[in-house]
């Protein structure tokens, strides 16, 4: 199963491993790391399970859809490599990636 790595704004490492088809919002929340919240559960209709993709991983990830490109305006912070982690599906080539968390989610 892979590992990813979400990074605290404060710069606290948590390594968590999920599950292949678990969204990395659902492997956060499991693991309960900060910094993450899913108020929505997922649905893409809230932005607090917002997160800043590593640059050399971001070109790795499937492009958003309009609904999470939508969902995003309303992120805190948003910046060109902002992704919302309930819409990032976990597949064994994420295995290392690292994800930075915004301080507004605190
Ligand atoms: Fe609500 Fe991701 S958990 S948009």
């Amino acid at each position: 199963m892979p590992t990813i790595t979400l990074i605290e704004h404060n710069g606290t490492q948590h390594s968590i491993v999920g599950e292949v088809g678990q969204s990395i919002m659902q492997a956060a929340m499991n693991a309960m790391i900060p910094g993450i919240q899913g108020d929505c559960g997922g649905a893409c209709s809230c932005a607090t399970c917002h997160a800043f993709v590593e640059e050399s991983w971001v070109a790795a990830l499937p492009a958003a859809e309009d609904t999470e490109t939508d969902m995003l305006e309303f992120a805190s912070e948003r910046r060109d490599n902002s992704r919302l982690t309930c819409q990032l599906v976990i597949q064994d080539s994420m295995d290392g990636m690292v994800l930075h968390l915004p301080e507004s989610q605190y």
